[in-house]
């Protein structure tokens, strides 16, 4: 979107053509940009809609919001969502800084939880993003447009950024690809600073001194944050949202007893994961590993934990398609849900082959112990677990 257009959107007119596509479905769209076009420029029709469509898929990251935000393609799917920005925001205090603000996915609950913000990014059409998105939900933060490696931080408490990870391809973690630089990212983590970066980054590029936070939202890990200076209180976190519940290296004994599958199965979160911390969990569900490499757990307790979704195991098997296929012939399972760890198996071909005819779902976890392959066969479906009480913050 250029920026003549996205400040024609802005005018009485443009608000107009906003509302007649409130809510319109992809069906419509031909009709609806034919009708529009007898009263307003085909160009400015275009960006209602594609406006129209952007709010509609924002309200996976920004709830009720969306509706009233504006969005570029670009800046939406590079936002932090409300939940995970809320989140950095309850670690943080003083007058922030917000270096690559973007269209406002951080400045917003910034500026919403009545810190003093300012947001700074380079382009100028998301620079007027991030300003109409302030003034649209009633939000106080100024917003400048500046290359965040001259721009003068010292007026600051601290630095958020997050920093542009175009280039980066697929799941490989390039710091390289990093926009502003990595160097950059590391003179700022030499003083009191949050930046956010890809849940992917190798725990040796965290530098020394600086705490790494995995988020995870909804069984997501979003990013891992890298928290420098007064924020600093562990050296690994792993939070899950929403109920904010964190465990740290602190909760870890470093180690794990390794045991036969019995009782129930546990999947750590993706953020414990990510974090190392699966030891952490065995202690909080009275478990032990399956595998010392591998991040299942099992316990003969169920436990009520949010760093860990539950399954009853019903049936420990050896890993023989031919026979799964014979059990789920015989039990009519004709939905079946396949989850692997430590095998080099694709669950979708493997679905393909073991699934039968009828009314009956399962749910199949393929792994290792120490003597095996194994296929157990769980409930399919998950216990509902109140969340317990944050074990650390
Ligand atoms: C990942 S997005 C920020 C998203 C934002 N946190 C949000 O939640 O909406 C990165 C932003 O950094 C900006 N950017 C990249 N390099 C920059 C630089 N050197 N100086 C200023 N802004 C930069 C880009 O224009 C882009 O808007």
């Amino acid at each position: 979107m250029e920026l003549e257009t996205f400040r024609a959107l802005r005018t009485p007119a443009g608000s107009r053509l906003l509302a007649a596509c409130e809510g319109y479905r992809e069906a419509d769209a031909v009709r609806l940009a034919t009708r529009l076009r007898k009263d307003h420029p085909a160009d400015l029709v275009a960006a209602a809609l594609t406006q129209a469509s952007l709010r509609q898929q924002a309200a996976a990251k920004f709830g009720a919001d969306a509706a009233l935000l504006f969005f570029t393609r670009e800046g939406l799917e590079q936002a932090t969502t409300r939940a995970v920005a809320e989140h950095r925001t309850r670690r943080l205090n003083g007058a922030v800084v917000d270096l690559c603000c973007g269209l406002g996915g951080d400045l917003l609950a910034l500026a919403r939880a009545g810190l003093q913000a300012t947001g700074v990014d380079r382009d100028p059409l998301t620079v007027e993003l991030a300003r109409a998105n302030l003034e649209v939900l009633g939000l106080a933060a100024t917003v400048e447009q500046a290359e965040v490696e001259s721009y003068d931080r010292s007026p600051y408490d601290v630095a958020i950024a997050d920093p542009a990870r175009r280039g980066a391809r697929g799941r490989i973690f390039d710091p390289a690809a990093y926009s502003p630089p990595w160097s950059f990212v590391l003179a700022l983590l030499e003083s009191d600073a949050c930046v956010k970066t890809a849940p992917i980054i190798p725990h040796r590029l965290v530098p020394e001194g600086v705490e790494a936070e995995w988020v995870s939202e909804r069984g997501e890990v979003k990013e891992a944050a890298l928290w420098s200076g007064r924020f600093v209180s562990a050296r690994r976190r792993a939070t899950v949202l929403a109920s904010g519940a964190s465990l740290t290296d602190a909760d870890d004994p470093g180690g794990a007893d390794v045991l036969p599958p019995s009782g129930y199965l546990y999947e750590p979160d993706g953020a414990v994961v990510r974090a190392g911390l699966v030891t952490a969990v065995a202690p909080l569900v009275g478990g032990a590993l399956l595998h010392a490499e591998i991040a299942y757990l099992t316990s003969q307790e169920l436990v009520a934990t949010p760093f860990a979704t539950a399954y009853e195991i019903t049936d420990v098997l050896r890993y023989d398609e031919r026979q799964l296929r014979k059990l789920f012939k015989d039990r009519k399972v004709g939905r079946l849900t396949i989850k692997k760890r430590g095998l080099d198996v694709d669950p979708a071909d493997v679905r393909k082959r073991l699934v039968a005819k009828g009314p009956n779902e399962a749910t199949l976890v393929l792994t290792r112990t120490p003597e095996s392959t194994v296929a157990l066969l769980c409930e399919s479906r998950l216990r509902p677990l109140p969340h317990s009480p944050r074990p650390s913050s």
